[in-house]
């Protein structure tokens, strides 16, 4: 194995602050010519996220995976997919990030793997009551010769959480669990042996040099394994400390506490707030994404309640919170701004579809929604091409789907290719700079986007990709932007007003107006507002400023 790459030293707590840049690999940059992006694409293009000035990168999966589900079906955990590159090419991603200063967490799918794992392939051929298959929810069926699932639960991507298994002897079978796709069965976390091996996995990455984890669906490890039928086919997954996950996530902190450098993990729950606080106690996870205030969407008094319950729950146990507008599984914030506003904050994937959009309106609010997303104490995310402003493409032809959700519902969700289009970096055409000039990306890349590669928008200072940089570089220099206080000040049921306060730095204020009608700025120096041109004492319908104020 490689030396692990150095780390970065300054800072500890690293992540209470950080904001971090999410990186969908398939999407970013290919090094080579097959259309998809790869771990060298991303090592190349590693200057533009220094020169951004975000802090960190999470990598989403670049795991050996039949890619049923973008690679979050994993064959297995201790290596790169070929399509990604090598061990090597990741070592070398490792090493360059660290180098100039970005620290690099990585995915963990702890939930399910790829119904191509070793041990789920294994436990297929072992048959009834065999360690192997205990390692999974295996489980007789009900009805006349058990053809019926065990339970009524219903999968997140549509159909029944049940697949039947044809038993070594060629006749029909045992049923697995899988709260996703078929071919993404679920561990039975209550085996020790999965714990075991997770714990392997996690020492085998942090040994490499990862800085941490994102751990996907963290929340939903434990079923309760009396599989009671439910009313609607929900599953029923226990979060709290009576039976829920807690003891998988202390194990998991104790093996992060014991290498240098405070290696984190951010957590993915959509669970209520203060559910999610029971995971950041401080022997279990770091960070845990606010999906509140992604949803809360383009509303004042949404985003405010979204902001100060997670606040408040955080505050609860000591743990900073974690903003996030975008992400890979939902439409892009650019887009859900355009729709009306009953719209803009829902987190279902075809939920903009249809609707009337006006992109120059989401374009504004998702400059104004910058702001305050960069200006809130605790750790950001910013998903990539967020900061280029790119809309959702949602007019991706049905051939060229790939989300499971698609071929699962029968086509009547699309599902979430459209925030997953590679990234336009220069040129006049597809596809712009992503891949050779004669390859054809994965997902086709609309004409229109000409306007927004990185080399449109790099010289351009009215450009979203400059008002990230200017953002960006603010939050550094202005520590109470990054950490300190959040005081509401009144200003109406359209207006986001908040004094931000922390120790050593200046106070400044926050003001985003969210209603029609303009917000009258309060004395103070402007020192970065999403609009440009004058303010003349007013905030314009859309737009955010953040503004220097007497202490
Ligand atoms: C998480 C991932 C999503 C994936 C799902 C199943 O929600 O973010 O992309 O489909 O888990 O692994």
């Amino acid at each position: 194995m490689a030396a692990p790459a150095a780390h970065p030293t300054e800072t500890i707590s690293w992540w209470r602050e950080a904001v971090i840049y999410q990186v969908y690999p398939r999407s970013f940059a290919d090094s080579g010519r097959d259309g998809e992006g790869d771990l060298r694409g991303v090592t190349d293009r590693l200057p533009y996220l220094v020169s951004l000035g975000v802090d960190a990168l999470w990598l989403c999966p670049f795991y050996p995976s039949p890619q049923v589900d973008g690679g979050y079906d994993v064959s297995d955990y201790c290596d790169v997919d070929p399509r990604y590159g090598t061990l090597a090419d990741l070592d070398a991603l490792l090493a360059a990030a660290h180098a100039g200063g970005l620290r690099v967490i990585i995915d963990l799918v702890p939930n399910h793997c790829s119904d191509r794992h070793p041990w789920f392939t294994a436990a297929v051929a072992a048959g009834r009551g065999s360690p192997e298959r205990a390692r999974f929810h295996f489980r007789d069926g009900r009805g006349t010769d058990g053809a019926e699932p065990p339970t009524n639960w219903r999968s997140v991507f549509g159909g029944p959480a049940w697949t039947r298994v044809r038993e070594p002897d060629g006749s029909p079978g045992q049923w697995y669990f899988h709260l996703f796709a078929p071919e993404q069965p679920d561990f039975d976390w209550g085996n020790p042996e999965v714990l075991a091996e997770f714990e392997r996995i996690l020492r085998f990455w942090l040994d490499r040099g990862v800085d941490g984890f994102r751990i996907d669906v963290s929340d939903a490890l434990i079923k309760d394994t009396t599989w009671p039928d439910t009313a609607d086919g929900s599953p029923v997954i226990p979060k709290g400390d009576d039976g829920g996950p807690h003891p998988i996530y202390r194990a998991f902190r104790r093996v992060l506490d014991a290498y240098p450098g405070e290696r984190a993990a951010v957590i993915e729950t959509g669970a209520p707030d203060d559910v999610v606080a029971l995971f950041l106690r401080p022997d279990e996870m770091h960070l845990a994404f606010s999906f509140r205030f992604l949803k809360a969407g383009w509303s004042a008094p949404a985003a405010r309640a979204a902001i100060e319950d997670t606040l408040a729950a955080n505050a609860r146990v000591g743990a900073p919170a974690t903003w996030v507008t975008d992400n890979h599984d939902t439409p892009r914030s650019v887009t859900r701004y355009a729709a009306d506003t009953a719209l803009a904050g829902a987190y279902v994937p075809d939920a903009v579809a249809g609707a009337h959009l006006d992109l120059a309106r989401g374009t504004r609010r998702a400059r104004a929604m910058a702001v305050l997303l960069l200006s809130l104490p605790g750790a950001a995310f910013v998903y990539a091409g967020q900061e280029l402003g790119l809309p959702n493409v949602d007019d991706l032809p049905d051939a060229v789907l790939q989300d499971p959700v698609f071929v699962r519902t029968g086509g009547e969700v699309r599902g979430r290719d459209g925030c997953r289009v590679p990234l336009p970096w220069s040129g006049d055409a597809p596809p712009f700079g992503f891949t050779a000039d004669d390859a054809a990306p994965w997902l086709p890349m609309p004409p229109a986007w000409r306007d927004l590669t990185v080399a449109a928008q790099d010289c351009d200072p009215a450009s979203m990709l400059a008002l990230y940089r200017r953002l960006l570089a603010l939050r550094r220099s202005e520590p109470s932007l990054r950490t300190g206080t959040v005081t509401w000040l009144d200003a109406g049921p359209d207006a986001v007003v908040i004094r931000r306060e922390s120790e050593g730095g200046r106070a400044l204020l926050v003001v985003v107006a969210m209603g029609e009608e303009p917000v009258p700025l309060p004395a103070g120096e402007v020192l970065l507002a999403s609009t440009p041109g004058p303010l003349d004492g007013v905030l314009p319908p859309d737009s955010a400023a953040v503004l220097a104020v007497a202490s």
